[in-house]
């Protein structure tokens, strides 16, 4: 008997087979659920996030949506409840910044539109999707929304610059939800995950040495895998943590707990 079995839900941000959200939807699917997946528009975005969800398991449902656009979500979220009676977990894991202002000392300079954009892929989206989500969570007795997140929303991170900001927002925004879903039933949490090496982590200027820190200097002396980060989650979406929300959580193998 899976701590998951029955449950179904959403997957919002794999790539590929390296995605935090990847990792993710295979823990849950080990552990019972059944995952559906959205991905950027495009037919090769599409075959890339099939390919990846594939390897998870076979048949994946998949739809197209930019986080970007109020009309994608409607349309992301209706047809979902059209075609799955339960909606018990919702897997937020998706950032956007544009990179030439992910780089030590573009801080400063970072303009308006690139720091909205930001702010708006990366943060608002996930109270996007949670106002889209309340009424078939709260109707099956509520549910689990988690978005990933970084330690650049405390501290500062060479590069990460408006990322963090946007992290920070997202964080807040978690709390947020959390206390206004949570007479639905629905807990809203945030993961802290490690540097991982994926699309998106690639595009930060200034992390070259993150996993060789993380060995060095973790207390846990190695890097985070994305396992750590799928079985994090699997507590999460799971009646096991069913006490937890508005929390956010690291999964770092025990960086961010060090001064120095
Ligand atoms: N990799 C790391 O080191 C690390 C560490 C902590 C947190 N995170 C966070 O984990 C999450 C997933 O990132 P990842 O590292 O797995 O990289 P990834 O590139 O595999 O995933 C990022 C996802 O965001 C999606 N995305 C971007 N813009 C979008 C839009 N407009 N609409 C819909 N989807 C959009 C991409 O399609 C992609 O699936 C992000 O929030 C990231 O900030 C990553």
């Amino acid at each position: 008997m899976g701590l998951m079995d029955g449950k179904q839900g959403l997957i919002v941000g794999v790539a590929n087979d390296r995605s935090y959200a990847f990792h993710i939807a295979k823990a849950l699917t080990e552990h019972g659920a059944t995952c559906a997946y959205a991905h950027i528009p495009g037919d090769k975005n599409a075959r890339r996030t099939g390919k990846a969800a594939e390897k998870i398991a076979p048949d994946p449902w998949l739809h197209p949506c930019d986080a970007g656009s109020d009309d994608d979500l409607d349309a992301l979220f209706q047809q979902y409840k059209k075609d799955f009676a339960r909606l018990d977990f919702l897997v937020h894991s998706i950032a956007f910044a544009d990179r030439d202002w992910l780089q030590p000392g573009k801080f400063c300079v970072t303009p308006r539109q690139a720091y909205l954009d930001a702010v708006d892929i990366s943060a608002y989206t996930l109270s996007a999707m949670a106002g889209r989500a309340k009424d078939q969570m709260a109707s099956n007795g509520g549910g689990s929304i988690m978005a990933m997140s970084y330690y650049g929303a405390e501290k500062v991170i060479p590069g990460y610059n408006v990322m963090g900001v946007a992290k920070a927002a997202l964080e807040s925004t978690s709390r947020y939800l959390a206390s206004e879903l949570g007479e639905h039933g629905i807990r809203v949490n945030t993961i802290s995950g490690g540097y991982l090496r994926t699309l998106a982590s690639s595009a930060v200027g200034g992390v070259d040495q993150m996993e060789q820190a993380a060995r060095e200097k973790a207390p846990l002396r190695r890097p985070v895998e994305g396992s750590d980060v799928g079985n994090t989650a699997v507590f999460l979406a799971s009646d096991l943590g069913a006490g937890v929300t508005g929390e956010n959580i690291y999964v770092d193998c025990g960086m961010s707990i060090l001064g120095a």
